[in-house]
């Protein structure tokens, strides 16, 4: 992974690849002109004051995202500055968004790939300024390259080395190095950066490498390097314990299911937090099969777990004073002689039946075992993340993600966290009336009501599972989990990482008892 550091260094003085300034359109006087961004005085005087004119001349206006390159000023030892644009000029006295500042440097440093040193002089007003620049440029670094050839098949056919390797190193100027709150907005950005950039390397993993049992054995030695207490239910376990919802999803496949559960205690804890995830490796809609077009991307149907995972190892990493328990909730849903039906009836591990109607609504058949295993603690909250409905993809677009919870004051402090850390998400309702859609003749409930708001009716199905009592909220993350299009801003193409950041700033707020 790339290394972030930090450097007093004077612009001119400094052995880097490049320098990353930002620009942004003016907002003074309206013209929409060119500004050059603070933290790029220093450069900005060795092109005689002249760097917007230059830049405009080669075509930049400072719109969020955009890239400029250009040969560095004379006596500089750098030799290329890269200009990135970070939208609108806030207004007079106010600052760059953090979130801007994220893209920004998630721009630069995905046009930086293949270098080995960049430093980064956009505008640090604060610690979180600095915590975001930190975040945006080791996220945009990000390269998925795992299955590429890098040289070592050379040999074989005679190719050349397929792709570049993440920008090495990126060094934040502007930073006070001996200062706390610099030092800790680092210490969390490279954290967070570091177990965000795994969960997106798991969700891109082939799914013919990450079925339950490796992502459990991924889990397992990740735990226990950063003591995180960790059990794993293996197919006999979750046959002996009842867990019928897992079970039955994971009964077509040859690669059986797993439910693992992450303890992170806290000596200073005052509160417990439970995250569960869906985990389904592949998601092939089981015998209610997916059509061609619908299959491709379906490994990414573990982003849940993946993301969960993720925000227990941080929030172990970044030592929280909060208790977080992690459920991993993992099956491969597959067609097969020995799956599941369309009929069948499961007899999930809090006791209910259910009539499974639609083999592909399998995410709430595995999320309402967790859901009910982790009620069993008493959790102060409980937070679910699934690619759970395609139905949220139509209502929300593919960046943006539902929330859903048995709680509104809870349901509103999760869109703030969210928001507070730069992911897009919207409260969804939970309307009563569509739970008589899902009434089934033979069972308790059937695993499928009314096609129109289906996110909705899956969030009414999970919430059955809640235990009594326990504050509970639901992200649909099917839009944003996966991007299928281009990379922008600080996210890649494929696994995002998507809600990591509101789970560990939910964890932070809980530590610091501003939540619930
Ligand atoms: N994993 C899918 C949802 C999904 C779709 C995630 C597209 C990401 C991108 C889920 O298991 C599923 O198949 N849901 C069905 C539910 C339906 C059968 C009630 C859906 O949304 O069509
Ligand atoms: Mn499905
Ligand atoms: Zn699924």
């Amino acid at each position: 992974m790339t290394a972030l550091t930090l450097s007093t260094a004077a612009a001119s003085g400094l052995r880097a690849d490049a320098i990353v300034v930002g620009v942004a359109k003016g907002s003074a006087s309206g013209s929409g002109d060119l500004v050059v961004a603070p933290g790029a005085e220093a450069v900005d005087q060795a092109y005689d004051g002249k760097l917007a004119d230059v830049l405009k001349t080669l075509g930049a206006s400072g719109a969020e995202g955009e890239v400029t390159k250009l040969p560095a000023p004379s006596g500089f030892k750098a030799p290329l500055v890269v200009a990135v644009g970070l939208g609108a000029e806030p207004e007079k006295d106010a600052s760059y968004e953090p979130e801007a500042l994220r893209r920004a440097a998630g721009a630069a440093a995905r046009a930086l790939t293949g270098s080995k040193k960049a430093a980064f002089a956009l505008p640090v007003g604060d610690a979180g300024d600095l915590g975001a620049i930190g975040e945006g440029a080791l996220l945009g670094a990000y390269v998925w390259d795992a299955y590429k050839d890098k040289g070592d098949a050379k040999a074989k056919n005679g190719k050349a080395k397929n792709g570049k390797g993440p920008l090495a190193e990126a060094t934040l100027l502007g930073a006070k190095p001996r200062d706390r709150a610099h030092k800790a907005a680092l210490e969390r950005a490279v954290t967070v950066s570091e177990e965000l950039n795994r969960a997106r390397d798991l969700i891109n993993t082939p799914p013919n490498d990450l079925n339950p049992e490796a992502f459990a054995a991924i889990a397992q030695a990740a735990a226990k390097e950063h003591g995180i207490k960790v059990q794993v239910l293996d197919e006999k376990a979750l046959a002996k314990g009842g867990y019928g919802g897992i079970l039955g999803v994971g009964a077509g496949s040859s690669s059986a299911p797993r439910l693992v559960k992450l303890s992170y205690t806290s000596s200073k804890a005052k509160k417990h937090l439970a995250f569960v995830g869906k985990g389904i490796t592949y998601d092939s809609g089981g015998i209610s099969l997916k059509p061609a077009g619908h299959n491709e991307t379906m490994k990414c149907d573990m982003s849940g777990a993946a993301a969960v995972f993720a925000a227990v190892v941080a929030a172990a990493r970044l030592g929280l004073e909060v208790n977080v328990t992690g459920y991993l909730a993992l099956a491969e849903n597959m067609p097969s002689g020995s799956a599941t039906r369309p009929g069948d009836v499961l007899r999930m591990y809090s006791g209910k039946t259910v009539e499974v109607l639609n083999t592909d609504a399998e995410g709430r058949l595995v999320l309402a075992d967790a859901l009910t295993k982790a009620s069993e603690e008493k959790p102060d909250a409980i937070v679910d993340v699934a690619t759970l409905t395609g139905a949220m993809m139509l209502a929300l677009g593919s960046r943006t993600f539902g929330i859903m919870a048995n709680d509104d004051a809870f349901r509103t402090a999760v869109h703030e966290a969210a928001e507070e850390v730069g992911e897009a998400a919207w409260p969804m309702p939970l309307p009563e009336h569509l739970r008589k859609g899902m009434e089934s003749a033979t069972a308790d409930i059937a695993n499928m009501g009314e096609r129109m708001g289906g996110g909705l009716v899956a969030g009414l199905f999970l919430r059955e599972f809640v235990g009594e009592g326990i504050t509970w909220a639901h992200l649909d993350i099917a839009g944003p989990a996966f991007n299928e299009s281009g990379p922008f801003g600080y996210t890649p193409k494929g696994g995002t990482g998507s809600a990591v950041r509101t789970l560990v700033r939910l964890a932070e707020l809980t530590a610091a008892g501003d939540l619930g």
